[in-house]
């Protein structure tokens, strides 16, 4: 029994060992690698269209404004749509130009108002204000969505919530 013991812990032992020794020889190889200044295999460039950003940046969170504004939840609010602002700053910048015009400019006349304004209705916590800037919001995402021949994308305020993981309530 006690031999059976030792035999399976030397066995153990030896195992760990080679992983040792194996993870010696590929630290080795690396540095190897390094020294003679082979580069790591670069990693393909991801260039998301304007669609997969609107899909993943702006979308969720037209959504999400949408519910914290109906639960009146300021605190929520002031943050996501601060992160809608951004994403389209960052839209401007990855996507440069969009059908021949300049995404920055078209961004700036199309949703930088409206934006301010929901922001502005937040900040006061006016309930209100809030429902009618949010509506002008939406409003303005379908007059882009028309001047660039998108008149089929149609954004409305949502209905119900398709986070089932996510409190709009909580964290007032
Ligand atoms: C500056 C113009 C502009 C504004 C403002 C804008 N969009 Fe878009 N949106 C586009 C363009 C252009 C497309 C088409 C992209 C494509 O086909 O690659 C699009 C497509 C979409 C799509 C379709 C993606 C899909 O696969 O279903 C959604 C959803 C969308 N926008 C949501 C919104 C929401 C929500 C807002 C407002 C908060 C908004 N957009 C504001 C220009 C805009």
């Amino acid at each position: 029994m006690g031999g059976v013991l030792l035999a399976l812990s030397l066995s153990a032992a030896s195992v760990s060992l080679k992983l040792i020794a194996g993870v010696l020889a590929a630290a080795g190889l690396a540095s190897q690698a390094a020294a003679q200044g082979a580069a790591p295999a670069p990693q393909p460039d991801y260039h998301p269209s304007m669609g997969d950003l609107m899909t993943t940046a702006v979308q969720p969170r037209h959504t999400k404004i949408g519910l914290a504004g109906a639960e009146r939840n300021w605190a929520y609010a002031t943050y996501e749509i601060s992160e809608l602002r951004n994403a389209f700053n960052r839209i401007a910048r990855t996507i440069p130009m969009t059908n021949g015009s300049d995404t920055a400019a078209l961004v700036s006349t199309r949703i930088k108002e409206p934006i301010d304004r929901v922001e502005a209705a937040i900040k006061a916590k006016d309930a209100k204000g809030f429902d009618t800037a949010y509506v002008a919001l939406t409003k303005a995402c379908n007059t882009c969505h028309e001047t660039q021949n998108k008149q089929f994308v149609v954004i409305k305020a949502p209905s119900g919530s398709p986070y089932p993981d996510q409190d709009f309530h909580a964290g007032k």
